[in-house]
């Protein structure tokens, strides 16, 4: 069986000429800009790039964006001031703290001082404690596990067969920003969900039993191909940098499962890179284009 691509950067792109055209519309019709305001706090190349990254697709799709540097030394109270006054212009309708932050830097605190309805990354306590409770919505849904489900939902139309809703789904880690999320709302969207870890003790003999199973560890191949039920969907989140002599740069990225073997087997799986990556940007934009929506509402 050959397996579906699902492409995310192709996906992403068509979410974001959609994101694009209501920008416009809010301009037109309401005089106002989406503002993301993106909040990095010291000297993270990787948390550089990203930032970079997100401010990059702001632009491209007509949405401001505000940068705010601000040093590794920072105290929390400072911190969480400088984010209760970000969060008081009426310019900015999302807000974006880049994690990790400091180790001396509480970053539940930090996540508190954001205004609930600019919350865009959905990480404030509120937010995530609604995702938990059934019969409530969160008001933003945290951009990496909102961009795999929209992948799962491409997937069920897709698919013959396919459906979230009932399946045994199984999420490999669990992280603050994507394991857990997505465990919530893959409960959320009524599959039978299961959460593998580092201590748990045969995830071979869980992955053997799901029909979707999403990657959110980090080291390379360690979900093996032969491990999938055949016919299930396969979201890798990792993307790790892995040294190859026999690439042309020298290295290759790599995700969760052993993607050729996987692909032997699956109904559909994403690539890596250009899987769940440019999906987590684009729910990102969403999310702010929704925070900016939402004040011209009611
Ligand atoms: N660091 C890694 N992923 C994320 C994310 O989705 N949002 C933020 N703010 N920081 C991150």
């Amino acid at each position: 069986m050959s397996a579906l691509i699902l492409d995310g950067k192709a996906i992403a792109k068509r979410l974001q000429a959609d994101i694009a055209q209501q920008v416009e519309d809010l301009k037109a019709s309401q005089n106002t800009t989406p503002g993301l305001a993106a909040v990095l706090v010291g000297a993270n190349p990787a948390s550089q790039m990203y930032v970079k990254m997100k401010r990059n697709r702001c632009a491209e799709v007509g949405m401001a964006s505000f940068l705010h540097e601000i040093p590794a030394e920072i105290s929390q109270e400072e911190l969480e001031a400088k984010i209760r006054q970000i969060g008081d212009d009426p310019n900015v309708h999302g807000i974006l703290v880049q994690l990790p932050l400091p180790d001396h830097i509480d970053a539940e605190g930090v996540m508190q001082a954001i205004p609930m309805h600019k919350d865009v990354d959905g990480f404030h306590p509120v937010n995530i404690g609604r995702l938990a409770m059934k019969g409530k919505e969160p008001l933003f849904i945290p951009a990496t596990p909102f961009g795999c489900l929209h992948l799962l939902q491409e997937a069920e139309s897709l698919v013959d067969d396919f459906q979230i809703s009932g399946s045994n789904a199984l999420v490999i880690g669990r992280s603050n920003i994507v394991g857990m999320p997505m465990a919530l709302l893959l409960v959320k969207a009524n599959a039978t969900v299961t959460v593998a870890h580092s201590r748990t003790k045969d995830i071979q003999a869980v992955v053997e039993q799901s029909d979707i199973v999403i990657g959110a560890v980090g080291r390379p191949g360690m979900v093996k191909g032969e491990w999938f039920k055949p016919g299930a969907v396969a979201i890798d989140v990792a993307t790790v940098k892995v040294d190859d002599p026999s690439a042309k740069k020298g290295y290759r990225w790599a995700g969760d499962f052993e993607y050729e073997a996987a692909q032997e087997r699956v109904a559909a799986i994403t690539p890596v890179p250009g899987g769940v990556g440019p999906m987590t940007i684009a729910m990102l934009l969403k999310n702010t284009l929704r925070a900016a929506q939402a004040t011209f509402e009611n």
